[in-house]
C-alpha cells in the first residue's frame, strides 16, 4: 500500500543491471506508483529511452540542455515533484559524483538539487564495489543520508566472477521503497531493539566449518517489521544469502562469539528478539591449515565446547532491554522446552517452532509458531514469516505500551 499514488523519479545510470530497470517499473507501476525516468547517457548504451518511456508511460528525460523539458519540466521541478528519488542500477560512477557534489549532467544535477528521500541499488562488478575509493563515496552518501539496497552477492551477469556486487532483484527494491516510504503508525518510535538472525558457522579449518539450515528469514523480517512500527534496529546476521532489510543497521558476523559482542554492543536496547540459531557448540581448537587426508591414517574426531548463549547473556544482563524474545527451534516436546526456556533465559517471551523435517519451517518462508509467555500459550495459525514477524513486533508495542 505504501506505493500507491507515489510518485518515482528512477534514476537509470550507465549499467548492465539496467535490464532489470525494465522489470522493475513494472513492479512499481503494478503497486499503483507513478515512474518518471531519467537515464543518464551510459544507461542509454543499455537499454532504449523507448522500452524505458513505453513501460513507464511517461517522458524520458535525458538532457541536462534539453530547451524543451527545462521549459515544460525543469531540472529543479522534476528534483523536487517526486516522493522518492529511485537509482536503479547506480554505477560506481553516479555514486562517486554524488559523493563529491558533482552535476555535470541531468542525473546528478537532479540528485544534488533534490530535498526528497533518495534510495540507490549500486550494481557493479565487485571489485569496483570493494575499491577504497567506492567504499568512501558509499561511507558519505550514507552519512549524508541516502538509502541503500544492496548490491547483493552472487554471480556478475557480464563476467564468471561472483561476489558483492549485483543488483537488488526488482521486488527487493520495491520492498525497500515501501519501507521508505511507509507512513503508518509508529508506535516504537524512539525505541531501540537489537534482533539477530540467521545460523552461525563455527569453522573446523579455514574451508570447513559447522552450520544449520537457518535462512535468516524470520529474523530479517522481525528486523523490518520492528523498524515499520519506527525502532531503531540493529540486526546482527549469521552468513544469510537474502538482503538486508531497508531501513536496518545490519552487521555481519558468522561466529557465535563474534554474534553475542555485537549483540552486547548494540545495548542499551528496549527491545531484543533473539532469533538467530546459534550453534550451542563450536570445534574446541579450529585448525590454522586446512585439515589434509593421508591415506591410512586415521579419521579425525571433532571436539566441541560450549558456544555462548546469547539469549541468556542479554536476559540476564545489567542492561536488560526492557522486552526480551526468544526463539525455541525444537523438533519434539516444543512447548515443554520453551516454557523451560523462558525460565532459565530470562526472556519474557519464547516463540518456539517445530523444526522437524516435515515442517519445512527451517529454511523456508512459513511460519507455525506457538507464543510462550508468563501469561499463557497462544498457538498462531500458519502464516509468512513476514506475518509473524508484523503480529509479534505490534505485540512487542503494545507490551511496551503498557509498560
Ligand atoms: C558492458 C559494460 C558494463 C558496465 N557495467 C557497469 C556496472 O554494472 N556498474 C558500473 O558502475 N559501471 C558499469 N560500467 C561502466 C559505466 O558504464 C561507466 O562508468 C559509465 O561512465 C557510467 O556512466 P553513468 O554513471 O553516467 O551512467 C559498464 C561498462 C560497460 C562497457
Amino acid at each position: 500500500m505504501a506505493l500507491s499514488g507515489k510518485r518515482i523519479l528512477l534514476i537509470i545510470s550507465g549499467g548492465i543491471a539496467a535490464y532489470k530497470s525494465l522489470d522493475l517499473i513494472r513492479r512499481l507501476r503494478e503497486r499503483g506508483a507513478s515512474v518518471r525516468p531519467v537515464m543518464t547517457s551510459g544507461a542509454q548504451e543499455f537499454v532504449t529511452p523507448l522500452a524505458v518511456g513505453a513501460l513507464a508511460a511517461d517522458h524520458v528525460f535525458t538532457d541536462l540542455f534539453s530547451r524543451q523539458d527545462e521549459q515544460d519540466v525543469g531540472h529543479i521541478r522534476l528534483a523536487r515533484d517526486c516522493d522518492l528519488v529511485l537509482i536503479a542500477p547506480a554505477t560506481a560512477d553516479l555514486l562517486a559524483k554524488m559523493a563529491n557534489g558533482l552535476a555535470d549532467d541531468l542525473a546528478s544535477t537532479v540528485l544534488l538539487a533534490t530535498d526528497r528521500p533518495v534510495l540507490a541499488a549500486p550494481a557493479m562488478n565487485p571489485r569496483m564495489w570493494a575499491h577504497p575509493a567506492t567504499r568512501r563515496n558509499v561511507a558519505t552518501l550514507a552519512a549524508d543520508g541516502i538509502r541503500m539496497i544492496g548490491p547483493m552477492a552472487g554471480e556478475m551477469a557480464e563476467s564468471r566472477e561472483a561476489g558483492v556486487g549485483r543488483m537488488a532483484e526488482p521486488l527487493e527494491i520495491v520492498a525497500a521503497a515501501e519501507a521508505l516510504l511507509d507512513d503508518g503508525p509508529k508506535p516504537l518510535a524512539g525505541r531501540k531493539a537489537v534482533v539477530t538472525s540467521g545460523p552461525t558457522h563455527e569453522p573446523i579449518d579455514p574451508v570447513r566449518y559447522i552450520a544449520n539450515r537457518s535462512s535468516g528469514r524470520q529474523g530479517h523480517a522481525i528486523a523490518a517489521a520492528l523498524a515499520k512500527l519506527g525502532a531503531d534496529v540493529t540486526l546482527v546476521s549469521g552468513p544469510v544469502t537474502i538482503p538486508d532489510p531497508a531501513g536496518v543497521k545490519t552487521i555481519h558476523v558468522e561466529r557465535a562469539e563474534e554474534m553475542r559482542d555485537a549483540v552486547l554492543a548494540a545495548l542499551p536496547a528496549d527491545i531484543a528478539v533473539m532469533v538467530a540459531a546459534v550453534a550451542d557448540w563450536r570445534v574446541a581448537s579450529a585448525a590454522d591449515q586446512k585439515i589434509k587426508k593421508h591415506p591410512g591414517e586415521s579419521i579425525p574426531t571433532l571436539a566441541l565446547t560450549e558456544n555462548p548463549d546469547i539469549l541468556k547473556t542479554v536476559g540476564h544482563h545489567t542492561m536488560r532491554p526492557k522486552i526480551v524474545v526468544g526463539f525455541a527451534a525444537e523438533t519434539q516436546d516444543v512447548e515443554s522446552n520453551a516454557k523451560t526456556k523462558l525460565e532459565r533465559k530470562g526472556a519474557d517471551m519464547i516463540v518456539a517452532n517445530d523444526v522437524s523435517p516435515a515442517t519445512g519451517i527451517m529454511g523456508g518462508t512459513r511460519n507455525s509458531v506457538k507464543l510462550i509467555s508468563r501469561a499463557g500459550i497462544d498457538q498462531w495459525p500458519d502464516m509468512a514469516k513476514e506475518d509473524v514477524a508484523e503480529k509479534l513486533a505490534a505485540l512487542i508495542a503494545e507490551r511496551l505500551r503498557q509498560g
